[in-house]
């Protein structure tokens, strides 16, 4: 199936001016049980949508149903391609190396889904996935998909409470997980015990553990626990056939953090799920069927779910499952060399990875020792892409680097170089256009659009594209008031920046309090909390600074209980410990500041924003809402040391 041939404008028209022929076409990519003869169901619309849609979003494909893994693996067998590869797992970190054809991933996948079936996994039951990057994660999660089980994949890097948190929240039949994780900097990271610590921490508690024993570390095995290579052994149990579920069926949740402490449960449909994801990789990424991506991201991450695992696989194309870092395994021509193996036509990484590999290899001499003839594009998410990694990439790669703008609750991209539609000239620091489907607005604090060239909140107008998010899992409200609340009829999407007279795009940022580090995105929330449970703390606020490696690392001020007489020195060690217990590795704080108060709104409201702004160089406006202007004159000098005390 090939897609109308439109240019990108007249794309972008048809898909708000009429959006059902617009994801109409789309959706003729994708092998339907039942075709659906509705495309968009809005509640927006004057009857409340065509079926009545209570929900706040709108959905997609209502009456037409399907199975998403049927469409990533069985199609293309059935297409006569079962011997393409469809899964490279590239492994230095163990020195393996594996290619599985598609006959292979769909035998295996249909193997597991029958285990989780046998294990009393229903359709609608979750199952939460807490595995390292091997092959074992794309077969679960696409045996969840086949059976119509909910997924969610949480990321390896968050810690026990972390994950008992997701647990609690998920309230999963099943969880999947492994003996071990491998880490260059840690070695084996053993993931049982985390498991196990996560499981007394919370209250929900599944009906069996399916563990994966890899030859790094013997997990010790509980009754709840089941071996996977028990339980895959051939003959056991009979695999299960694709399930016929609704387009609007959750396909997974995938938590992300929210302003609060408590992570958000985002929840991705079937329908409008595969059918943007095929299109995305036809339009964005230019990659079609028998091409190969390498995406260098995480399982546990959007990018990962989206671009490791179903939009290429969607797209009968080959994906390459890599179990390394972009440096140190063994050096940074790790990517080079991965690109040069398995001939990949599309790289997608974070800007962090990149500034690594420039950091260990600044002039490129480690690119030249490979041939990269096959590679394209470079694509580049999760965080602000700084133009001198920019000018870097594309230097010594000599091929468009493409910066892309979108977010967990997207699920694809919102801002793009649309690589297969119409490439169009690169401006360094803009992600482009916006993608057909997305209408893109620049709103001011009172709600009216703002200029070309004026900064403001950047929201999305109703109704969503396909593939978006389909609510918070299990709390409506929640996502109303996150999303739909600032700005009625708009998606806040919480990034600030401006659309230049060209329609380019710029992302300048967060206006919340989420931070991102190395590309993984953490709440000021979610750290604080960690700090919170410590005897010695009063009040803490944790902001993310600039940091030239990992785009943003989170940074702690601290006020202690009065009568408090410890050494501040011990107390940060302390804190940085119990961040990396209760939140995880990745969390790690990268400075802690005892301080004699924090500055506030005078309803209470902590001015993070201010804060941010001084530790990185900046001289933001004082809010007129401020409680004590003094406050913060006597934390100028802790935030950024060469600001003079004025007292
Ligand atoms: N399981 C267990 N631990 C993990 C983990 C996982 N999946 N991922 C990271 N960690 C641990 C690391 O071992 C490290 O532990 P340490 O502090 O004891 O050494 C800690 O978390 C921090 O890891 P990381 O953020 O990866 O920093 P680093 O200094 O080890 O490596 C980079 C620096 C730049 C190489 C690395 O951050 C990187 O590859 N970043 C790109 C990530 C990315 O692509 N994100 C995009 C997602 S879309
Ligand atoms: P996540 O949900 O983890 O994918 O993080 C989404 C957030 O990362 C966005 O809201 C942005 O703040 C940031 N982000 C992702 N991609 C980009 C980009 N290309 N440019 C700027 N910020 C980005």
């Amino acid at each position: 199936m090939s897609y109308p041939s439109r240019s990108y404008a007249q794309d972008h028209q048809l898909s708000r001016t009429d959006p059902e022929r617009f994801w109409g076409e789309a959706a003729a990519a994708i092998t339907w049980i039942h075709k659906p003869a509705l495309v968009l169901d809005d509640p927006a619309d004057a009857d409340g949508g065509s079926t009545g849609n209570a929900a706040p979003f709108a959905r997609w494909f209502p009456d037409g149903t399907l199975n998403t893994c049927f469409n990533a693996l069985d199609r293309h067998v059935v297409a006569g391609r079962g011997e393409q590869t469809a899964l490279i797992y590239d492994s230095p970190v163990t020195g393996t190396r594996r290619e599985y054809s598609y006959t292979e991933l769909t035998e295996l996948t249909a193997k597991f889904a029958g285990v989780l079936r046998a294990l009393g996994v229903d359709t609608g039951d979750r199952v939460l996935i807490y595995l390292p990057m091997v092959p074992e994660a794309v077969i679960a999660m696409l045996g969840c998909a086949r059976i119509g089980a909910v997924h969610s994949v949480v990321f390896g890097g968050f810690a026990a409470n972390e994950l008992a948190a997701r647990i609690d929240d998920a309230r999963p039949k099943v969880i999947v997980s492994a003996s071990c994780g491998i880490e260059p900097t840690r070695l084996v990271v053993a993931y049982k015990p985390l498991l196990d610590r996560a499981l007394e921490l919370a209250e929900h508690q599944p009906e069996s553990c399916v563990i994966l024993q890899r030859p790094q570390l013997q997990a010790s095995m509980t009754d709840r626990d089941l071996d996977w290579q028990d339980l895959m052994r051939a003959g056991l149990i009979a695999p299960a056939e694709c399930v016929e579920l609704k387009a609007t069926d959750p396909l997974y949740i995938l938590y992300t953090s929210g302003t609060t402490g408590r992570p958000k449960g985002i929840v991705r449909d079937n329908g409008g799920h595969a059918v943007a994801l095929r299109w995305s990789m036809a339009n964005i990424y230019d990659v079609g069927p028998g091409e190969v991506m390498l995406t260098a991201s995480d399982v546990g991450w959007v990018v990962g779910h989206s671009y490791i695992v179903y939009a290429p696989l969607l797209t009968g194309a080959t994906t390459v499952l890599y179990e390394g870092k972009p440096v140190g395994t063994p050096d940074a021509g790790a990517f080079w060399r991965l690109v040069a193996d398995h001939q990949v036509k599309v790289l997608f990484t974070s800007p962090t990875a990149l500034r690594a590999v420039k950091r260990d290899d600044p002039d490129g001499e480690l690119i030249a020792g490979y041939d990269l003839s096959s590679l394209r594009t470079l694509f580049l998410a999760g965080e602000r892409l700084d133009p001198a990694t920019y000018e870097w990439a594309s230097t010594h790669l000599g091929i468009p680097v493409v910066d892309h703008w979108w977010q967990t609750e997207t699920g694809w991209p919102i801002a793009a170089n649309l690589r297969g539609l119409e490439p169009m000239p690169i401006k360094p620091g803009s992600p482009t256009v916006p993608v057909p489907g997305y209408d893109v607005r620049i709103l001011g604090p009172d709600g009216r659009p703002l200029p070309a060239g004026q900064e403001g909140a950047i929201c999305l107008k109703l109704p969503l594209p396909p593939g978006t998010s389909q609510g918070v899992w299990g709390d409506d409200r929640r996502y109303v008031e996150s999303y739909l609340s600032a700005f009625p009829g708009y998606y806040l999407t919480g990034d600030g920046g401006y659309l230049d007279d060209d329609g380019y795009l710029f992302v300048l940022g967060r206006t919340d309090d989420v931070m991102n580090v190395a590309g993984h995105r953490l709440s000021s929330g979610q750290l604080e909390a960690a700090l919170a449970g410590h005897p010695a703390v009063a009040e803490c606020a944790v902001i993310g600074v600039e940091d030239p490696l990992k785009g943003q690392v989170p940074r702690a001020l601290v006020v202690t209980r009065a009568g408090w007489t410890g050494s501040a020195e011990q107390l940060a060690t302390e804190l940085a410990a119990r961040v990396r217990e209760q939140v995880g590795p990745i969390a790690s704080l990268s400075r802690v500041d005892v301080v004699a108060g924090l500055p506030k709104t005078r309803s209470g409201k902590i001015l993070r924003a201010t804060m941010r702004q001084l530790a990185d160089g900046g001289d933001p406006a004082v809010p007129s809402t401020i409680e004590d202007v003094a406050v913060l004159d006597r934390l100028r000098p802790v935030l950024h040391p060469s600001e003079q005390n004025p007292a």
